[in-house]
């Protein structure tokens, strides 16, 4: 895939899952992602179990590639209690890992934002949890509006040509058709895409977490939701080209 002077090329993939029973299985496909992409984003889930030996797989697997590999965690990665080690396992091998926080990439003449967060479930339209009732149910309603509130701070104050949303949960339902309804509010909030919604000309929205959703939805402002959960997309990566957003006068 060509990559005009106006564009940029990303990459994307979640819930690989790796652990050292399917080290390697992404590398060789990594190997010309050079010539197909500007940049990787992995939505989350990196390992089974959120072990530091596991998350030493991921960084053998995505290390040391020809272009930034832009990471956020899932929840997966948190199953250990070891996500600050996970975390800290993956820059050392080169990765640049988001929670609630944004980074800015040169691509040609464009400057690429990228902003992400782990997210967090509570469901969507009509079907949501509140902070009501008993402590944990405000503590699990609680935690996924924070992230998404400083989610959004974060994806707002991007200076960028083209600004991009990288979440584990889902903004948008549409993502998960084919999960059992009843877990929707687990798999994502439409507090996610209320963040995107309100920052500035979000050009593309990536997540995973529903291996059995689908790929293609759109918030309700109108940004492309991309589900890249590797049992949805069945390859090593998918590729979205985008163009730079202008703002309106
Ligand atoms: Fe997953
Ligand atoms: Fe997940």
């Amino acid at each position: 895939m060509s990559n005009p002077d106006d564009c940029v090329r990303v990459a994307a993939v979640g819930d690989v899952h790796l652990d050292a029973d399917v080290l390697g299985r992404y590398r060789p496909a990594l190997e010309h992602l050079g010539d197909k992409a500007d940049m990787l984003l992995l939505a989350g889930d990196l390992t089974r179990h959120g072990t530091p030996e596991e998350a030493r797989c991921v960084a053998q697997e995505f290390g040391g590639l020809a272009v930034p590999v832009i990471a956020i965690l899932g929840n997966h990665d948190y199953h250990s209690d070891q996500q600050d080690e996970v975390a800290k396992i993956l820059e050392d091998a080169g990765l640049i890992v988001l929670e609630c926080s944004g980074t800015v990439l040169g691509c040609g003449p464009l400057r690429v934002g990228v902003a992400g967060t782990k997210g967090f479930g509570g469901g969507f339209a009509g079907a949501c949890a509140s902070e009501f009732g008993e402590p944990e149910m405000k503590a699990f309603t609680h935690h996924g509006r924070e992230l998404a509130e400083r989610f959004g701070l974060a994806l707002a104050a991007l200076e960028c040509d083209v600004r991009i949303a990288l979440t584990h949960y889902s903004p948008v339902p549409e993502t998960l058709l084919g999960e059992p309804l009843e877990i929707y509010p687990f798999l994502g909030s439409y507090q996610l895409a209320q963040a995107i919604d309100g920052a500035p000309g979000v050009g593309l929205a990536v997540h995973g977490h529903a291996h059995a959703g689908s790929e293609r939805g759109t918030t309700p402002g109108g940004v492309p939701v991309r589900n890249v959960a590797h049992p949805v997309i069945r390859q090593a990566y998918n590729v979205y080209q985008l163009s730079a957003v202008l703002a309106p006068a």
